[in-house]
Order: structure tokens, then sequence, then C-alpha cells
């Protein structure tokens, strides 16, 4: 078995998506049965790119730029499936990208066991987000989708703490917050596939937080650090604006991360909570 940080940097070199996925999930089920059975495959070492390939189409706009349409219409509706397919395509890359970027950190197995899952979770959900778009009669591609998702990848290159804090505990607890309003939508658009599809984001994503969290905890045991003030400070230096509420209180708290994470970063300091 190839070791899993060449099998991450394969995975982030692979432009188009089904076959970024597929890739992704293949590796995943390999690494996954191996470690089942009680296996230590190993981890090894890795040059991944800075940016991971992408295909041609999307082409990529500055959140500006990109159209706004009501979800009131199926146009509308199709431009947020295909926002969220993008979404999900760059968490494929995030995963990998943590265990390539990463694999010189000494850490238990545990650690890449949750992000070789995390990782294969969101390429069925990239594939599921597609399904649903090519149901409607559109592709991932068709649209312009945001540029700038692998700010938060680029800026935290070297901090693995970092990492942890911006991307799982801040843009996935995102997730949680806001797709419980999008499965409303699509449900009152009586769209069957596309409300199963998200149902299943929304479950799956709780755990890809709580892996942040656990590890990012681990990480501040390990260096005898405050969690909470560590926290703050690694927003504060890499994720840029205020965090916004409302928040999913109870889908984070099952994530392990509690209010007073989260509170002090928004724009009032958290005086309206409440
Ligand atoms: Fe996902
Ligand atoms: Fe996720």
């Amino acid at each position: 078995m190839m070791p899993l940080a060449e099998m991450a940097e394969a995975v982030l070199r692979t432009a188009d998506g089904r076959e970024k996925t597929a890739l992704s999930r293949k590796f995943a089920a390999e690494w996954l049965s191996a470690r089942a059975e009680g296996a230590r495959p190993e981890v090894g070492r890795a040059d991944p790119p800075l940016h991971p390939a992408r295909p041609a189409k999307p082409e990529l706009l500055s959140p500006r730029e990109v159209p706004r349409r009501r979800p009131g219409t199926p146009e509308g509706r199709a431009a947020l499936l295909h926002a969220v397919a993008h979404i999900e395509l760059n968490a494929v890359d995030l995963h990998w990208d943590v265990i390539a970027r990463f694999s010189h950190v000494p850490l238990p197995l545990g650690f890449f066991d949750d992000w070789v899952k995390a990782a294969d979770d969101e390429s069925k959900h990239f594939n599921l987000m597609c399904d649903c778009l090519e149901e409607m009669g559109s592709h991932y591609g068709a649209m312009p989708a945001h540029a700038g998702m692998w700010r938060a990848a680029e800026d935290t290159v070297d901090d693995l703490m970092g990492r942890l804090a911006v991307v799982p505990m801040v843009l996935e607890a995102r997730g949680l917050d806001v797709t419980p309003g999008m499965i409303k939508i699509f449900r009152n658009a009586k769209a069957d596939s596309a409300v199963a599809a998200l149902e299943t984001i929304y479950s799956e994503e709780v755990a890809h937080v709580a892996y942040g969290s656990k590890w990012f905890h681990f990480l501040c045991g390990r260096h005898d650090e405050d969690p909470k003030d560590r926290f703050h400070a690694l927003v504060r230096k890499y994720f840029h604006g205020d965090l916004k509420p409302p928040f999913n209180e109870e889908k984070r708290a099952e994530a392990g991360i509690p209010p007073d994470f989260y509170w002090p970063l928004t724009a009032d300091g958290g005086s309206t909570k409440n």
C-alpha cells in the first residue's frame, strides 16, 4: 500500500472533480480497511502543491463578482447546489492537505484516520451534489464559483493548530449553522433528492467539526495551553472577519465547541447572546 501522505498528494494533484473523489474514496477504503484489521500502515512524507489541481471549469471569481440568484427559482436552487458542490470539493482537498502538509508532525494514527474518514465523506458529498445538479440538467462547472476558498489553507500552511482552528472549527462549524435553512428551501420546493443529499451532509459534518475540536484540544494539552485562549488568538490571526450568529448551538455542542469559543469572536463580542 502506498504511504498515506503520497496518497494525499496524488488526490491533491488530480484536477477533475469526479476523478479526484474516485481516487479519494479508493485510497480512503484502502487505509480504513487496513486500520480496521489492526494494521499500522505507513504515513510517510509528501510534497503537496500549495494549490490543489482543479478543473478548468468552474471559473473562479471573487465573492463580490459571483452573481446572486434567488432561491425561489430553479436557477437559484441550482446555484445553491453548485456552491455547495464547490465547498465540498474544496473540503476534499482540505482534508487530504492536512494529512500531506503535517505528515511530519508526530501524532497518533487516529489523527490520520479521522481526516481520511472526513475526506471520504466530502468525496461522497461532492458526488451527491453533482448528481443533484445533473438531475436538474446542470453540472459542476456550469456556473462560476468563489475563488479564495483555499485562502485558509494557504494562511495556515505551517501552523497545524491554526489550520484546525480555522478549517474544521470555524468554516465547517459554519456549515452546521446554515445547512438547516438550506434544507428548508429544497423541502419547500419538493426537491426530494436534494433534501436527502443535504440531510446526509448535515448529519456527517458534525463529525468533521468534532475531529477538529478533538485534535485541537489534544495539541493544546501537549503544549500545556488554554484551548479557549489559543483558539481566540488563532482565529483572530488567521480568519478574516467576525463570526456571524445565529449559531447552531446544539450541533456545535455535539461537536465539542462550547459557546465561549465562538461568541467572543462575533462583532459585538457576544453581548447580545440569549
Ligand atoms: Fe461535506
Ligand atoms: Fe466537512
